[in-house]
């Protein structure tokens, strides 16, 4: 005889209201101690005709509820996924949030872009504190006591420190000469760029702003060298043909000869336009590494020739991207930074001169 219970359970599956009852009567009709099994193992304690019959009426029994299962499964599972959907349900008319993006500042990427110039031109980079020491900002560079630059209302001074030592927001990246110097021989080609400070403001000043210093030293380095570095760097920066520049002869107590360079210019309306015109920009200082101060660095002086090279960095961007107010790249206007600023992809693309 067949368990009744086991005809009961496989009619009552096709009313199985969730998938967890489904499963429950899976167990119930063929888990390990289920009545299937059961009735299955039974069929060894009989023989012969008996056996075969009963085995065939279990086996059909167990393929009803087989198909049973599946239906069912199949119409809960539909069931259940469209009940997730309608609860998931996203309204894809509504309006997407927009996403702000950041941009570069425009004085970061002229810095990358001059990096990456002087980068492909063989040059390393160098570093310096914004906190110097008087050596290396002024003694060393041969900036006497009685230089203007020394004076309180240029330099922002730190307090004095115990040891005895003067130290300040650098005024100039000229330092960083000083500290190449005292961490390595020559033949060194550096370029640095970064913050300097002065206690300056006005329409052309503020206190904080950014140069970069260029140095080279080389046996039988001269003037020639210095000049062809600075056209092809103009001409690569502001992406100019043929620029014509002029050296003027100027001072600075750590080079000589000394000179500050201009560069053609033309001025009309209020903007400024390169490589045209008949007026001239100042851009930079630059000029021949004193004896004094290659020998204060320990360098031969007989044995190795070197130039020199600084730059204002805010100049250098107004020029390139027509900014006229030197003020507004410390203002922080948003709508003045998504107006000059870069996207990752348009920044520093200074790749090598294409010539047409
Ligand atoms: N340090 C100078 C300044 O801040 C700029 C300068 C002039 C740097 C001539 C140089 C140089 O390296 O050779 O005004």
């Amino acid at each position: 005889m067949l368990d009744p219970n086991i005809q009961r359970l496989i009619d009552s599956i096709g009313q199985a209201d969730s998938l967890e009852t489904l499963e429950a009567h899976k167990v119930a009709l063929l888990g390990k101690t289920g009545l299937l099994t059961g009735a299955l193992k039974s069929l060894r304690e009989l023989e012969g005709e008996g056996r075969r019959v009963q085995g065939e009426r279990i086996n059909a029994l167990k393929n009803q509820a087989l198909s049973a299962f599946s239906e069912r499964g199949t119409f809960l599972e539909a069931k259940a996924l469209s009940a997730r959907l309608a609860k998931e349900w996203q309204d894809m008319t509504l309006p997407s949030f927009s996403q702000p993006q950041g941009k570069l500042h425009p004085l970061n990427n002229a810095m990358e872009e001059i990096l990456a110039i002087f980068g492909q031109m063989g040059f390393d980079l160098a570093e310096g504190p914004h906190i110097e020491d008087d050596y290396y900002n002024f003694s060393a560079l041969n900036i006497l006591e009685i230089h203007p630059s020394r004076q309180l209302m240029d330099t922002f001074y730190l307090p004095a420190e115990r040891d005895g030592r003067t130290l300040l927001l650098r005024t100039h990246t000229s330092g960083v000469q000083i500290r190449s110097l005292a961490s390595q021989n020559p033949p060194v080609r550096i370029v640095s760029t970064g913050r300097v400070f002065r206690s300056d403001y006005d329409q052309t000043h503020t206190p904080n702003f950014h140069q970069i210093e260029v140095m080279v030293i080389e046996p039988g380095i001269h003037m020639g060298h210095l000049k062809g570095l600075i056209k092809e760097f103009f001409e690569r920066f502001f992406e100019l043909q043929d620029v014509a520049m002029r050296f003027r002869p100027n001072h600075f107590p750590f080079t000589e000869p000394s000179a500050e360079v201009d560069i053609q210019a033309l001025r009309s309306e209020g903007k400024v336009t390169l490589g045209e015109g008949d007026d001239w920009l100042e851009v930079l200082g630059c000029g021949m590494i004193h004896p004094k101060v290659l020998e204060n660095c320990g360098v031969d002086s007989n044995k190795y020739q070197g130039f020199a090279i600084g730059m204002g960095i805010e100049r250098l961007a107004m020029l390139k991207y027509g900014i006229t107010d030197l003020r507004s790249f410390y203002e922080s206007d948003l709508r003045w930074l998504s107006h000059f600023g870069f996207s990752s992809l348009q920044a520093a693309s200074c790749g090598p001169r294409v010539t047409a």
